[in-house]
């Protein structure tokens, strides 16, 4: 009974309070709570009165062109913006930069092409963005940034080409991503790939853990099917995959590598042809499989997979062959007969573009393919570049069958006239017939440009000390690498000595407290696969003269040779005079002037030679003077006559030995009897006379007979 009065008391209340708020309830509008509702009102505004209490606003089926007119601060108790049915074009933003307690927001049948980055970051709390048939061609990077809660996401019925990971960058937590009927002809091989690159490092590989369904029904999604590999990849626990309607002819091997979890898939309402060797291998939990195409090509290269059909017991009834001709209309589980490949009637490649091209900007490239197919159907040609088909590529298409009419040949060429850069990429001829799709290996071109300077070094001139600035700086495709060479060699003394500072960024460098050493021919190359360009810059290094070493006073006996040392630095080479007593020195038979005038040697001095020698130092830069003072004295024995001091010196000897030898004799001639002594006198007449000229040995020996 108090339960039932608490009851009635409640509806009451409710009733009480929800009737004032009704108070203030637009008249144009109808509320209920905070229900305010507000569609198909013909409004071509939002209405300005709505009251800032409105939990949930549905202004579906009006003409509101614009977010911007209202005040949208005010209303911050948002739960749920119904904006269905309007001609909204573009979302400003911050438009919703006050919505945070925002869940669901319904954005289907307007008229926007763009979401711009950031543009729901506020929305932390949104669990549902539906943004269904308006004409959405473009989603900016992070378009979904900051939906930290976001469930689903609706963008099925735009004009959507790629599926990309810049985008889909942030809906961590997404469960449902719907894309069925936009164009999409592109998934980027990273799509669903872990964020770990962006600089969300926690978020595990499986960004899309929960994600339910796929359905990417009715775009263009072939390519990815027919020839990419791995785009699926981080799909990890997708279960449910809807392909239906997108064209695909052909499944590579590798098309669902990553789609471990993928329990359904369904790949209806697509004419495919043929399906690689164990394509499904990846499917491995695969219990639902729908194929329904009538234009398989029951091949020996079918064989694989209706065996594996018969494993797995998929009964797929729609799945009729066309060729070979005694197949057609058959179903393929019913074929009985061996499936064989005597023919060829899928266009098989006999000519490729090279995988490799470089070609410099301005030149007309050309790139074939040619195929051959044991069908005489037409075979025809398209061309991708970067995985996306040339809108009206200038090709030229030659056609010829065989004189057995057993085979066709066609060829196509396609001509890029002029390249430049924006023709780089990597191209791709397909081509097809009724029995399938071949691709050719991708061909990428890149587009050069020979480097070309921008900045190109300047001859320098410095004093020592200073610094020299060398820059260089080319452009090119790809932009050239820049080097530097002194006189075509890797050795900088500037480096060595860590007086080189390099400015990379600005393909600047300078050379701090310049020498000599550092002066010569500098070489920039600029380089790249289109080639390469030199300059080259001279480096001067200027030096005021100086002397290495400095002079010195000297003195010198006449006669001898005066030696004049004046060893000068400077650049340039300074001149050198030389001057004695003020005068210049005059060149005569006795003054030499060697080694580029660093040395004076005078001959035979003379006492006259004495005086001051100045050494002057003449550069650009300045002068410079040294001096030394020189002294000849005179000779104090006549050097000249080395022979006459020989004979004088052998003379005194000689004279000196005799009166020894006269001592001697007289001292003996006391104690011996005189006549021995007479006669052995008599033998050596003119001994002084002999000892004159030179020492007598015989006379000694005879002596010692004594
Ligand atoms: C949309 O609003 C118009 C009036 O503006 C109304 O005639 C029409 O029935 C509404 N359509 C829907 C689907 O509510
Ligand atoms: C709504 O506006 C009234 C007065 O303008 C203000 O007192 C009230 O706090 C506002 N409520 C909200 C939820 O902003
Ligand atoms: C997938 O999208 C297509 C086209 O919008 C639709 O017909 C189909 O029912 C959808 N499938 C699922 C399972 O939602
Ligand atoms: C497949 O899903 C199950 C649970 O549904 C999960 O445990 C498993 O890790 C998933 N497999 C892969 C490869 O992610
Ligand atoms: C193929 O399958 C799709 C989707 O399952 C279905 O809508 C369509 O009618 C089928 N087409 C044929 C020719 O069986
Ligand atoms: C598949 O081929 C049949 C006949 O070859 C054609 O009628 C049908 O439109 C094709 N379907 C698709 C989705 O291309
Ligand atoms: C089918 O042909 C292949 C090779 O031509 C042969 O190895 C295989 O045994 C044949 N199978 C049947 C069932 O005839
Ligand atoms: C490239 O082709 C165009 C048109 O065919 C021609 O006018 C031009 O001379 C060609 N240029 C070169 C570099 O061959
Ligand atoms: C390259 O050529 C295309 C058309 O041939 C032109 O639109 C584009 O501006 C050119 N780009 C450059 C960088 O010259
Ligand atoms: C630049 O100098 C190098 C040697 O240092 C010489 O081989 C080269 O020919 C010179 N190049 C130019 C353009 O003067
Ligand atoms: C740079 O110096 C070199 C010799 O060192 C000379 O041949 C050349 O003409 C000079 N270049 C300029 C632009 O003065
Ligand atoms: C020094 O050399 C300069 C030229 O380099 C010359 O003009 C000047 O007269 C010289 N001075 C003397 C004192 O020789």
């Amino acid at each position: 009974m108090v339960g039932v009065c608490f009851w009635v008391f409640n509806i009451i209340f409710m009733i009480n309070s929800s009737s004032a708020k009704t108070k203030d309830c637009p008249e144009v509008c109808s509320c209920l709570g905070t229900y305010v509702h507000c569609g198909s009102r013909k409004f071509e505004t939002i209405p300005s009165n709505i009251p800032n209490w409105t939990t949930h606003l549905i202004l579906q089926n009006n003409s509101i062109k614009k977010l911007t007119d209202v005040n949208w601060k005010h209303f911050s108790e948002l739960k749920e913006l119904i904006l269905n049915k309007n001609n909204i074009a573009s979302i400003p933003k911050d438009a919703f930069k006050y919505q945070t307690q925002l869940r669901i927001l319904e954005l289907n049948r307007n008229k926007l092409t763009v979401i711009e980055a950031l543009t729901f970051k506020s929305l932390q709390h949104l669990s549902t963005l539906k943004l269904k048939r308006n004409k959405i061609n473009e989603l900016m990077d992070g378009s979904f940034y900051g939906l930290k809660k976001i469930d689903k996401l609706i963008l099925d019925y735009n004009h959507l080409k790629v599926i990309s990971k810049r985008w889909l960058y942030g809906l961590e937590t997404l469960k449902q991503l719907s894309l069925s009927h936009n164009y999409i002809n592109k998934i980027d091989a990273d799509a669903w790939e872990d964020l770990s690159f962006n600089s969300l490092e926690s978020i595990e590989a499986d960004t899309f853990k929960n994600l339910g369904p796929l359905n990417l029904s009715n775009n263009k999604i072939w390519w990815t099917i027919e020839d990419a590999n791995g785009v699926f990849q981080g799909l990890n626990d997708l279960e449910k995959f809807f392909l239906a309607g997108n064209k695909i002819k052909s499944i590579n091997a590798d098309a669902f590598v990553g789609l471990k979890n993928v329990t359904h898939l369904n790949l209806g309402n697509n004419n495919i042809t043929s399906i690689q060797n164990n394509a499904f291998s990846e499917v491995p939990l695969l219990k639902e499989l729908i194929i329904n195409t009538t234009s398989l090509i029951c091949d020996c290269n079918l064989r694989w997979f209706l065996d594996w059909l018969n494993l797995k017991q998929f009964k797929l009834q729609a799945t009729v062959c066309a060729y070979p001709d005694w197949l057609r209309g058959q179903s393929l589980v019913e074929v009985t007969s061996n499936l064989t490949c005597d023919e060829l009637p899928k266009p098989r490649l006999i000519e490729e573009p090279d995988p490799e091209i470089m070609a410099l900007k301005g030149e007309n490239i050309t790139l074939n393919c040619r195929a051959m197919s044991s069908s005489l159907g037409a075979m025809t040609f398209l061309w991708k570049k970067d995985n996306i088909e040339i809108a009206n590529p200038n090709v030229l298409v030659k056609s010829h069958t065989d004189p057995d009419g057993k085979s066709t040949e066609t060829g196509s060429q396609l001509n890029l006239i002029s390249v430049n850069h924006s023709d780089a990429g990597k191209y791709q001829c397909v081509v097809s017939n009724n029995y399938g799709t071949t691709y050719s290996q991708k061909s990428t071109i890149s587009v050069l440009v020979y480097p070309a300077f921008i900045k190109s070094p300047k001859n320098v001139t410095v004093q020592a000390g200073e610094t020299a600035k060398l820059e260089c700086s080319a452009n090119g495709e790809p932009v050239p690498e820049i080097a530097w060479h002194k006189d075509g060699g890797n050795d900088f003394p500037a480096a060595r000595e860590r007086r080189m500072q390099v400015m990379p960024l600005d393909d600047v460098f300078f050379i701090i407290n310049a020498k000599p050493s550092d002066m010569g021919v500098y070489s920039c190359t600029a380089h790249n696969p289109a080639g390469m360009v030199m300059a080259n810059a001279s480096l001067v290094v200027q030096e005021k003269p100086s002397f290495a070493k400095s002079m010195e006073d000297k003195e010198f006996t006449a006669g001898e040779h005066v030696v004049l040392q004046c060893q000068a630095n400077g650049l340039p080479k300074p001149t050198i005079t030389w001057l004695k007593d003020g005068e210049a020195i005059v060149r005569t038979e006795r003054h030499f002037f060697i080694h580029e005038d660093q040395l004076v040697i005078i001959v035979d001095s003379v006492q006259s030679d004495s005086g001051v020698y100045e050494c002057h130092l003449n550069n650009s830069l300045g002068e410079e003077t040294g001096r030394s003072r020189i002294i000849v004295k005179p000779n104090t024995y006549d050097t000249s006559n080395m022979m006459g001091i020989i004979i004088i010196t052998v003379v005194c000897c000689a004279v000196l030995t005799s009166i020894i030898w006269v001592v001697i004799i007289y001292q003996t001639r006391k104690r011996m009897p005189p006549p021995v002594v007479q006669t052995e006198l008599q033998e050596f007449p003119d001994l002084s006379d002999k000892a004159r000229s030179a020492p007598d040995p015989d006379a000694s020996l005879s002596r010692q007979h004594f």
